[in-house]
This record gives structure tokens, sequence and C-alpha cells, in this order.
């Protein structure tokens, strides 16, 4: 591949270019094996695979009705190069990458595009998840830094890779976490420069490995004979947080920095179930650092693609990895207190035909108490969702999997979810729960595979369930409530709160739901969290030609979703090729953050500042002006 085609594909398309699951043209094997699967499990599914048809009343979403419960007008959709927000909402940026975190740090330079060391001391790139806390009449944002894009971030050099052992330098120091106290003044908020707080976290932070696998075989380094002390986090993709007041980071696509310098190195058929293969994605790393060299080191790729933990207020604690949530290419984690104090977190592995996770605690929450270590031993499941549907949890241990401990169901989850026979998604997204009754939804953002290839593992990605439509290309929102509103239990209920489509376009089930119209379409959600008013704000990563299949959906954008009527209203556009992704409130929630990301990831935009500036990825602050709360 060019850079050239590099450049102009979407991370996730390059993903599938670079690690395309096995061929499989055959749909009929992936029907038969589909059914002895099922019938090996006894899950008594009523329908074959090839029979299930789109249309079912069973299958029918949410219908919208009429709701009082929007207080804005809706937006509509355009391709311009800014944030667009309803009438009576302004919005301004907080921070952008590069923005110095200390007076020491450099201003960001639109021609050299920054260094390693004021990278260091500077505000990472490509925001997304994030979360604020307040402490103390202080405000602390905590924001991931999933990746960068070499064509921005490297745009200075001629090849728009990392040339030099500084640009690595440079590379590996946009990644990672951005934590930063913030305040507002005349009612714009902005970093506070050289506060105690402010801490960057990137690709070679101190990190500790608990949990199952802590020591583990497999976790051993050269670097770290013993297995518990790793370097760094990067691509972290969505976020989470607990009650006890701690920042949860989820490593996504922690593949693509991994390569070999022995061509001829045949990595396992583990690491290649998690796409680690001998070339990286023009990342560079293992050039400077051996860590990322696969010959040399095959098994560190094991010690990422965790849950992060770490506590903001702390600026020295040493994050954790917390291996009992499992390893696959997180996307956020989503916690919830079940009414008996278990901790239960909800958990997406986005990857085309990869599976949903929920993770019990072994121990209780109980408020002010010691609960910094209860992520760190309890119970691995991931769903199984049945075409009636029902669903059931299936728990991951070395008895159900066939592996030989617990530490290895920690490491190789996805495997460990194949043998099981979990339900292969199209590639799970955030995770958000209701705030006031026991249901969760996780956005499924598309899979063009679906019916036409298995997942990595050679799962069959068939038809049906949550999964209805052949090569999805607009996504859905599946939804389920737990059985007896019990987060623990074994089963649940699922249906679809919305199938994006586009109904100008499609009149059959790639229009989309009842729910979804020509005014308020979108493709691909992506980020999903919900308000405090039980509303459902949902954040696209989707397509935004504005042609064809997506005509009339502009850039992508931000929705309002009532659960209740099923009503959606689109509430915000971004720049051109940006992601929307990232949302917190402020304390007394008159101020909603939303993450701005990879705004011209094709080269043509040059938000936030305009005129020929470098486009930077931004967390921007929307308000009402008539001061009233949001959400
Ligand atoms: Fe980083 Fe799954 O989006
Ligand atoms: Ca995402
Ligand atoms: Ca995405």
């Amino acid at each position: 591949m060019t850079n050239k085609d590099r450049k102009q594909i979407s991370f996730d398309d390059f993903d599938e270019l670079h690690n395309p699951g096995p061929e499989q043209t055959d749909f009929e094997q992936i029907v038969d094996k589909a059914i002895s699967r099922r019938g090996f499990l006894g899950a008594g599914l009523g329908l074959g695979a090839a029979a299930f048809v789109l249309g079912t009343t069973a299958l029918t979403p949410t219908k919208a009705k009429a709701s009082s419960r929007f207080s804005f007008e809706p937006v509509a959709a355009n391709s311009l190069d800014t944030v667009t927000v309803p009438k009576g909402y302004s919005w301004h940026v907080v921070s952008k990458w590069g923005d110095p975190l200390w007076s020491k740090s450099l201003d960001f330079d639109h021609k050299t595009r920054g260094t390693g060391e004021s990278q260091e001391l500077a505000f990472g790139d490509n925001n997304d998840g994030m979360a604020l806390f307040a402490e103390n009449g202080r405000d602390i944002l905590v924001v991931n830094n999933e990746y960068t894009n070499r064509n921005i971030i490297y745009g200075n050099r001629e090849s728009e890779l990392p040339e030099t052992a500084d640009d690595i330098r440079k590379g590996k120091a946009a990644h990672g976490i951005t934590v930063a106290e913030i305040a507002q003044k005349n009612s714009r908020w902005s970093i506070v420069k050289d506060s105690d707080l402010n801490r960057r976290i990137t690709a070679d932070t101190p990190m500790e490995i608990t949990g199952p696998a802590r020591g583990h075989a497999l976790l051993q380094t050269a670097a770290d004979a013993t297995g518990t002390r790793s370097l760094g986090t990067w691509n972290n993709c969505g976020n989470g947080r607990t009650p006890w007041g701690t920042y949860l980071a989820c490593e996504e696509n922690f593949n693509g920095y991994f390569s070999s310098s022995d061509e001829n190195y045949s990595p396992s058929e583990e690491l290649k179930r998690y796409g680690v293969k001998n070339e990286d994605w023009g990342y560079g790393w293992a050039r400077e650092d051996e860590r990322f060299d696969i010959s040399k080191n095959p098994n560190e790729p094991n010690r990422a693609g965790y849950i992060v933990e770490f506590d903001p207020r702390n600026p020295s604690s040493t994050p954790k990895k917390r291996t009992a949530l499992g390893r696959f290419k997180h996307e956020n984690a989503e916690v919830v207190v079940n009414h008996d104090g278990h901790v239960v977190v909800y958990m997406g592995d986005d990857e085309r035909g990869e599976f949903i996770y929920r993770f019990v605690s072994e121990s209780k929450y109980s408020q002010g108490a010691d609960n910094s270590d209860l992520l760190e031993t309890g119970r691995l499941y991931v769903a199984k969702f049945h075409d009636d549907q029902t669903g059931e949890w299936l728990e991951l241990t070395p008895e159900t999997t066939g592996m030989a401990s617990q530490a290895e169901v920690c490491v190789h989850s996805r495997l460990a979810g194949s043998a099981v026979g979990a339900t292969t998604m199209d590639r799970p997204e955030w995770v958000a729960a209701h705030p006031k009754r026991a249901e969760i939804y996780c956005a499924l953002t598309n899979n063009k595979n679906r019916g036409k290839k298995p997942n990595a593992g050679g799962d069959e990605t068939a038809v049906g369930g949550p999964n209805p439509r052949a090569a999805n290309l607009y996504g859905q929102i599946v939804r389920w409530k737990p059985e007896n509103e019990d987060h623990t239990s074994a089963g649940f209920r699922w249906d679809l709160f919305v199938m994006a489509g586009n109904p100008t376009v499609h009149k059959d089930a790639y229009g989309g739901s009842e729910n979804v119209n020509a005014n308020n379409m979108f493709n691909s959600p992506d980020g999903i969290s919900f308000d405090n008013n039980g509303m459902l704000w949902i954040q696209t990563d989707g397509k935004y030609s504005n042609e064809g299949d997506f005509a009339g959906m502009g850039n992508n954008q931000m929705l309002i979703g009532d659960t209740e009527t099923g009503e959606i209203q689109r509430f915000l556009v971004g720049p051109k090729e940006c992601e929307v992704t990232g949302i917190t409130w402020s304390g007394d929630r008159k101020t909603v953050f939303v993450g701005i990301q990879h705004p011209g990831e094709e080269g043509n935009s040059h938000f936030p500042e305009g005129g020929s500036a470098v486009p930077r990825s931004s967390v921007i602050a929307v308000t009402r002006d008539d001061g009233a709360v949001i959400g």
C-alpha cells in the first residue's frame, strides 16, 4: 500500500486492508457451520440463519412518537468546515492538539507540527473518550488521545511519515491520555497552565499489570521478566469512570504499532487473531524501541489491549492494567453498580465480527470504603444473542474454554469467546447504561463483512439476531434488559433501539428503522452516553461523502435519542472529515464537552483555526445562551 492510500482511507478501513479476515465466500458453508455450532451448544434457536429475514414483528425497532423532551430545534445536515449547534446554543474550543499544559512548553508550531519535547508537554492528538472530575472546586479534564494521522502530524515531511528519532518520540508522546485542570472565565473554558494536576500519560509511562494474568509467562519480556510492569498505553478509544473516582482508558487498536525486523518472522495464531503482523501501520516505533519488534519481543503485544485504571487526582499514581476485564480491542467500559453492590462493567470489542463482554466484580462496592481494587478480581463473560430476542452471558473460564488457566482466558479473551460460541457482532462500539433503569445500549457501528466473511478467528457472521442486515453499511444500536433487573444474572432480553439507514435512497431495510427519516439520518453510531434525564447522546464515525448511500447525511454528527419514544433529533454537526467522539458534562450540567477528532483526515479541513492552519483535533464546550442546564 502506498502512503497516499494509507492516508486517504479511514483508520478502520486501513485495519481491514492491512489485516483482512480469512476469505470465505461460500455462504452455505457459513450457514452450515452456524447450525452445527448451535446444535453442539444446544442453544435451541428457532430460525436457521439463512432463513432469518428482516421485518419480522419481533425485530421492529421502537416507533418514534411525538415527544416534548427535546428542548432544541434540530440542526440540518451539512458539509461545512465548522461546528454547527442549534439556535440558542454556542460552542468554543477548550483545548486542541499541541496546546501547552505548562508555561515552559512551546506553543504549537504549524510549520513543524511540534517536536518530541513540545508534544510531551502538550495536549495529545486525536482526543476520544473523556471525563470531567470535580475536586475541591477544581475541574480535571481527562481525555484519551487515541492515535495520530500520519499525514497530519508528519505533514511537515515529504513522506508524511516519521523520518527521524524525534519524529517517533513526538508520535509516541501524542498518544496516551491528557490530564488537565480546566477553568471557566467569562463563560469560556480553558486549560489552567502549570496546574499541579496536569499530567501526560504516553506510550512510555510506567504501568502496573494486575489481575489474573499478572506475572504470567505470556506477559514476561526481556525488559520485565516478572510480567508485572509494562510501559505505556496507546490507542485509547472510549473511556469509563468509576463511582470511586478513577478513570478508565480503553486500549483499542494496539496491534498497529508492532512490526518485525525479521521479515520471515511468523507471528503466532494468537497474535494474528489480534491483527499483530510483521508490518506496523506507519508509526515506526520499533525502529527506536525494540519493545515493538515482535521478532525480538513476541510477548510485548500481550501487554496491551486492556482497560487501564488510574486516579486523576493523584498525578504520581501508577496506572493499572486490569487484565481481569479481558484483552481485546476495547472500545469503552460502562460501569454499573448492581443493586447488590457488585460492580458490573460492560465492554465492546470493536472489530468486524467480535464480541460484547461483561465483567462482574468478586467484591462489592461500598461508598466511602476502599474500592480501589474492585476491578482486580471477578468473572468475565461474553454475550450470546438468540434470534428470539433473548440472550445469555457465557462465562469464560478454563473449564468453559478449554484454556489452561484464567490468566490465559484474560490474555486471549477473543479466543476464549470463540471457544464458547459468542455472537459475532457488527463492530461493538460504546456501551451506555440507562441512568434510571436496568437497560444497556451498545452501538454496533457497521460491518461490511456481515454475511460475507467470518471474523479474524474464523467464526461465522451469519445474518440474524441483532445483526440483521448483510453487508451492514449503516449500523444499529442494540439494547438489552438483564433478567430481573439484575446485572449479574445469566439472561437478558434484547431489541434494537434504532437501525441507521438512508430512507431517501433505500426502500428496504437499508432505509433504516421507523425512527429514521430524511431529517435525522446518520450512519455509523459510535460514541453513546446518557445524560441525567435518560436521553441518549449518539455520536457518529462514519462516511461523510454526502453522496450515494450517504447522500443527505453530511459530516459526522451528534444526535439525541429519546429512549421512551424512539424519537431522534440531530443536535450538532462536526467539521469536515472529523469524527465526533467523547462526551462529558460540567458539574453544574450547564456545559457539555464534546470531542472533535481528526478534522481533515483526508486533507480538507483547517478546523478550528481556519485560514491555512493545520487541522487540530479539539475538545469543544457547548453551552446554552440562556445559561440553562443541558442534559
Ligand atoms: Fe476507536 Fe472503535 O473506535
Ligand atoms: Ca469509537
Ligand atoms: Ca469508530
